[in-house]
């Protein structure tokens, strides 16, 4: 089932998430639902509080990136109750867009390598190192379980520039080819 997305300005984006137990009601579902409603948005991430679910669950596929960035070949994962240890590196610019923001993307600076910990869709635990584009992609995801945004790492005058764009998303001014929830949505 394709679930609609929040888009910028949504108060669950805001949030930090919270950790889940194996028990969590219906997570196989959700789960389920987040790859569906993540393909049929041409994403290749999608983290739970884009779907208005305040909890630490993302989903990854970068392997449409495949031919610029070779690493995210078969890239597809499941990352619950995530939290990164460590991120080391010069940082680096490189463009970011954002289902929750439709219609725009920017250039944004991270550290180019983290230490992760997770469980997988089986409550497996992992501690990984990642480095290049699959550590950006789980950069920008692992934001959104803290509620960060990537236009909340640019600069307050690219932000300022860029807020009457920010305005029209959240109030549904944008075309856009998936389902959305617009929090500012004026009715007529
Ligand atoms: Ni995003």
């Amino acid at each position: 089932m394709i679930l609609p997305i929040v888009a910028y300005g949504h108060p669950t984006l805001k949030k930090v998430a919270q950790d889940i137990e194996s028990s969590y009601p219906g997570l196989e579902k959700l789960i389920e639902d987040m790859w569906e409603t993540m393909y049929g948005a041409n994403g290749v991430g999608l983290a739970a509080p884009q779907v208005n679910k305040s909890i630490r669950l993302f989903v990854i596929n970068a392997t449409p990136y495949a031919e610029e960035y070779p690493e995210t070949n078969g890239f597809k994962k499941v990352f619950i109750n995530a939290h990164i240890l460590e991120e080391a590196g010069e940082e680096i610019e490189i463009n970011e867009g954002c289902l929750s923001l439709p219609g725009m993307s920017e250039e944004v600076s991270r550290k180019p390598k983290i230490v992760i910990k997770y469980v997988d869709e089986n409550f497996v635990p992992h501690e990984e190192t990642y480095e290049g584009f699959i550590a950006r992609v789980i950069q920008h995801e692992y934001d959104h379980i803290e509620g960060v945004l990537y236009v909340d790492r640019i600069t307050p005058f690219r932000r300022m520039l860029l807020k009457g764009k920010l305005r029209d998303i959240s109030e549904g001014k944008v075309d856009v080819e998936y389902r959305m929830i617009f929090p500012a949505l004026r009715r007529k």
